[in-house]
């Protein structure tokens, strides 16, 4: 009876929400604890588990700092997980002005939106999510980005300018997405990129502007995509280029990996039959 009455209240205050023009609000709550961090050390973190957060949703972020003297400001890295959020709460950036670390694998992500307070953050992972496609200037002030990570997405756009003001940016992964083109532009920004992984889409061809602006790579993978044909100068600023990994693709299926050879004189060998097929007839 009493338990009756209770859903009742909390069902009639649901719909006079609704009713009233107020979408629900929801709540991610923070459980604030000391985290060890590969990358960061010994961190003030928050770790939120089972929230929900749907389109045009307002996200509120709680919980109590365990001790006095902790602050907002101190927090440096936060986890979601077991959650379904379907776009990353730019109120995780106002409520954290200092965070530099974000972990959002496998909470259901849909919608990728710009990120205007992320001034601080270095490292976004992103993976086992539903993303579907970058707009431009996504990240145009999330300038402090060193790593980001959308391994296992559905991404298969990707605006040319998506990418801008990532100066400082050295791992980018895309692996196990569903890239079938890029624009030649796409990586231009990326001045410091130092891994890009790209394995596991539908790419069919490299062309020679694509990574002209990204001399500091050193790996790329490129293995399981669709490549029939590739620009004999592609890859020929990268000095520091030490592993070329290219296994499953349409006209090469091998990875090229520096030994004591001239590692580019070992790839125009390797790569010989992709390079006489550029460029790919349709
Ligand atoms: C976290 O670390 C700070 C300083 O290193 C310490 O004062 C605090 O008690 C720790 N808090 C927890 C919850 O371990
Ligand atoms: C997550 O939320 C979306 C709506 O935003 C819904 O369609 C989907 O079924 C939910 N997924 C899970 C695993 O609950
Ligand atoms: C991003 O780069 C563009 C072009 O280089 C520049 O005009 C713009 O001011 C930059 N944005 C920010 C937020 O710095």
């Amino acid at each position: 009876m009493v338990l009756k009455f209770l859903f009742l209240i909390v069902t009639v205050g649901y719909y006079a929400n609704v009713e009233s023009g107020h979408v629900p609000g929801r709540e991610g709550k923070c459980e604030f604890i000391n985290e060890s961090n590969s990358m960061l050390g010994n961190v003030y973190s928050c770790k939120i588990k089972n929230a929900v957060l749907h389109k045009d949703e307002k996200f509120t972020i709680t919980g109590p700092h365990p001790s006095k003297g902790r602050r907002d400001m101190g927090v440096k890295f936060v986890e979601f997980s077991s959650s379904n959020i379907s776009r990353i709460p730019n109120q995780v950036f106002r409520k954290f002005p200092n965070l530099e670390y974000l972990s959002m694998n496998g909470v259901g992500l849909r919608i990728f939106n710009e990120l205007p307070h992320a001034t601080e953050l270095k490292v976004l992972l992103a993976n086992n999510n539903q993303i579907t496609k970058f707009d431009a200037n996504t990240f145009e002030y999330a300038k402090a980005l060193m790593i980001l990570s959308f391994r296992k997405n559905q991404i298969s756009t990707i605006d040319a300018k998506t990418f801008i003001n990532l100066s400082h940016l050295e791992d980018l992964y895309l692996s196990d997405n569903k890239i079938a083109a890029l624009h030649m532009n796409t990586f231009n920004p990326l001045i410091s990129l130092q891994i890009l992984s790209l394995s596991g889409n539908q790419l069919q061809s490299i062309d020679l502007e694509l990574f002209q602006s990204n001399r500091q790579l050193r790996e790329v993978l490129l293995y399981d995509n669709k490549l029939k044909a590739i620009h004999p100068q592609a890859f020929s600023n990268m000095e520091s280029l030490f592993n070329l990994e290219l296994h499953g693709n349409e006209c090469i299926d091998i990875d090229s990996r520096i030994d004591e050879d001239d590692f580019q004189e070992k790839i125009n060998n390797d790569l010989k039959s992709c390079f006489e097929k550029y460029p790919a007839k349709e």
